[in-house]
């Protein structure tokens, strides 16, 4: 394309022409070696990720630059007449940073590489100096337009946070409070499951122990992993077996299903929230054990339990279809950690499930301190689970996911490497532990994530 500029115009110098910043002298010099272009409105004069081997000068009219197609108007900067954009060093072959377009009707002045060789040494030295000039202008309008912008951001994120934070008004809610009440409570056995796993200092065999001890533990667990959604060859007869067999996660994950189906509607078919559910416990287990932050099966039974909130606004609704519209509306975050907190698991995993969709709107420093670690995780693990299922998340979900991937140590990883290098061989290793649609969904999308296999 800026090759094509070349073709047209003879140089003319006028009075009314004069570059700023050059003597008449210089300015003749200019017009006799270079080459003068009209522009029409919204034509391009650099089109940015081009080669630029030329200099260009604004001559008259008006210009802005825009620093990539979807800006839009609030990312962009006029340019003055007289501005020089290119690089000194025209043997370079540098990309375009940005676009320059056209505001009007304008003309410029082209010099290539063999026209600037042909001038006075004074006079390439007052070219470089104009190009410093020129973004010296240009980086102190980006200053304030970005100081300006900053505090639009500012306002966004508090308008957002003012939005979210009003917990209080959640808890203190007699809807919300008859919500919670009314959700069956968790069965005195998984809870006390829930609390072992949640808790630091319980050890395997003190966890398998109490599992085993409760016979209607035993038997969903052995009911469940002799059905049909796990393709295991010979029947598994022995509980401590199934527990070896498929972790604490699946049994867990196993015990919860079963809660849930005898809680919810019958109509509602839990497939799609119990697939959501299983896949980010196992990737949240992973991300914690790969990044060392937070304990890999704590992160595994939140992963569990993050959309419980979903559960009890179902519930309610279908007890009360007459509030749709109001049930819709409210945040299943907030509803769940109120139930978490009414089934005192511990203030941690409340927190971290009440703030699990901040990182799609704020930086982490608006985030408590103690959870932090677990929101990182949980955030990253729904972009991974995202990027799994093909789903194309809005953009601006990834807005601030770098700060979140160096809470936990993984600044050196993008989502597709996570995946490719780590999650996706990780979820096939423990293939066989899965039930069948959890495998069913890895095995689909396999194809779509080129992964090092590190089995
Ligand atoms: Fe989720």
């Amino acid at each position: 394309m800026v090759q094509e500029l070349n073709k047209k115009s003879s140089p003319t110098f006028s009075s009314s022409t004069t570059i700023e910043g050059f003597t008449e002298k210089e300015t003749i010099a200019l017009f006799q070696v270079g080459k003068i272009r009209s522009v029409e409105n919204g034509e391009y004069v650099l089109r940015k990720d081009e080669t630029c081997n030329i200099l260009t000068f604004i001559l008259d009219g008006s210009s802005k630059i825009l620093f990539s197609e979807n800006d839009g108007e609030s990312f962009s900067v006029n340019i003055k007449k007289g501005s020089l954009f290119g690089d000194p060093d025209l043997s370079k072959d540098k990309k375009n940073r940005f676009s320059v377009v056209s505001s009007g009707a304008s003309r410029i002045l082209e010099i290539d590489q063999f026209a600037f060789n042909l001038l006075p040494p004074g006079i390439q030295i007052s070219v470089y100096r104009k190009i410093l000039d020129t973004f010296t202008e240009l980086n102190d309008e980006l200053v304030t337009k970005s100081g300006a912008l900053s505090k639009k951001i500012e306002s966004l994120v508090s308008y957002v946070k003012d939005f979210y934070n009003d917990n209080d008004q959640y808890a203190r809610s007699i809807m919300i409070q008859d919500m919670i009440k009314n959700f069956p409570r968790l069965p005195i056995q998984i809870n006390r499951l829930t609390s072992m796993l949640l808790d630091e200092g319980a050890s395997v065999a003190e966890i398998a122990g109490f599992a085993k001890m409760d016979p209607s533990i035993v038997s969903i667990v052995l009911k469940i992993v002799n059905s049909g959604y796990y393709s295991f060859q010979r029947k598994i007869s022995d509980f401590h077996h199934a527990f070896v067999l498929l972790g604490f996660n699946q049994v867990y994950q196993i015990l919860m299903e079963n809660f849930l189906q005898g809680v919810m509607p019958r109509h509602f078919n839990l497939k799609a929230l119990n697939l959501h559910s299983a896949v980010i416990s196992q990737i949240a287990f992973d991300i914690a054990q790969l990044s060392k932050k937070s304990k890999p099966v704590m992160m595994s039974t939140l992963g569990i339990l993050h959309d419980l909130g979903k559960c009890v606004i179902l519930v309610s609704k279908a007890k009360k279809p007459e509030l749709d519209i109001v049930m819709a509306r409210l945040d299943d975050c907030k509803v769940g950690s109120l139930l978490l907190d009414a089934w005192n698991t511990p203030v941690i995993i409340g927190q971290s499930v009440e703030y699990q969709k901040y990182p799609n709107f704020c930086s982490p420093e608006y985030i408590p301190e103690n959870c932090i670690e677990n929101v990182a995780i949980l955030y990253i693990a729904h972009l991974c689970f995202d990027y799994l299922s093909g789903n194309e998340k809005a953009e601006f979900s990834n807005t601030y996911l770098q700060e979140y991937l160096n809470i936990v140590n993984l600044h050196n990883h993008s989502i597709e490497s996570l995946m490719s290098q780590h999650i996706m061989p990780s979820l096939i290793k423990k293939m066989d532990v899965f039930p069948d649609y959890v495998r069913d969904f890895i095995k689909n999308q396999q194809t779509t994530v080129t992964f090092s296999s590190n089995k």
